[in-house]
């Protein structure tokens, strides 16, 4: 042990070396005084917290983050009502079936979301199946689309609605499994596109659907 500087006794000179006076099993402790700049920096901080704490909290200067998300969520909401709206201004039941499935352009961009987004539970087929690699096939949760049975609605725009806003409130769903509310995820663009090709896939179920709309 060193000669028993007091504690607070700064080392003077750099390079100098003044320990604390207890030790623990050959362990000893400095007892250096802090560099200017770290305790500058430290004092700095401290002035720095009390304004933040006063502007933060005493000022509307800096925004609350909760209500900018907030603020930000109802804008995004409010741009995705007025988009779907200017789509279902001009959207109807023949021309999802008579103009959009029969373009190959919005078929492929269908193909595409459908691709990414529906084959877990419709299967790449849209049979709601797959192959299990071994010549047999595994059930998916969803429903088929092309056995010509359709559980809500065959109605084209009623099935742009199922898949906008999912599984109707009244559905007990598929062995328990209901559909999430596409919109959430789709643009109504694409959840049309996806639909013109799940249409094009069965188009017989929907020959009953006049060429131009009874206005
Ligand atoms: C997580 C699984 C899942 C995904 C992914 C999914 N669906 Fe579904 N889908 C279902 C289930 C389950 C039902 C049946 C819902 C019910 O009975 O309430 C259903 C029903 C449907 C129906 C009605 C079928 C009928 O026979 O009446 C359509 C159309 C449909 N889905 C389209 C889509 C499209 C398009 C996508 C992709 C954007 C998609 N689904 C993605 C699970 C899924």
């Amino acid at each position: 042990m060193s000669a028993d500087p007091k504690p607070g006794q700064f080392a003077k000179k750099k390079g100098e070396i003044i320990l604390r006076e207890h030790e623990f099993d050959g362990i000893q402790e400095f007892d250096q005084k802090l560099p200017n700049w770290w305790l500058f920096t430290f004092y700095g901080a401290i002035v720095f917290f009390v304004g933040y704490w006063f502007v933060y909290y005493g000022t509307s200067l800096v925004k609350n983050p909760q209500l900018a998300v907030q603020e930000k969520i109802i804008a995004v909401q409010a741009a995705q009502i007025r988009e779907l709206n200017k789509l279902l201004a001009d959207l109807n039941d023949s021309k999802l079936v008579h103009v959009f499935a029969k373009d190959p352009l919005y078929v492929a961009a269908g193909q595409a979301t459908f691709t990414k987004n529906c084959v877990p539970c419709h299967g790449a087929d849209l049979s709601a199946t797959q192959d299990d690699g071994h010549g047999g096939k595994i059930t998916l949760p969803g429903l088929p689309l092309t056995d010509h049975i359709w559980k809500f609605t065959d109605n084209p725009m009623g099935l742009f609605n199922l898949i906008n806003k999912g599984s109707p409130p009244e559905s007990t769903g598929n062995n328990g499994m209901k559909m999430e509310a596409w919109g959430q995820k789709l643009s109504p663009m694409e959840i049309a596109q996806v639909l013109s090709y799940v249409i094009s896939k069965v188009p017989e179920d929907f020959k009953n659907i006049p060429e131009t709309p009874a206005k």
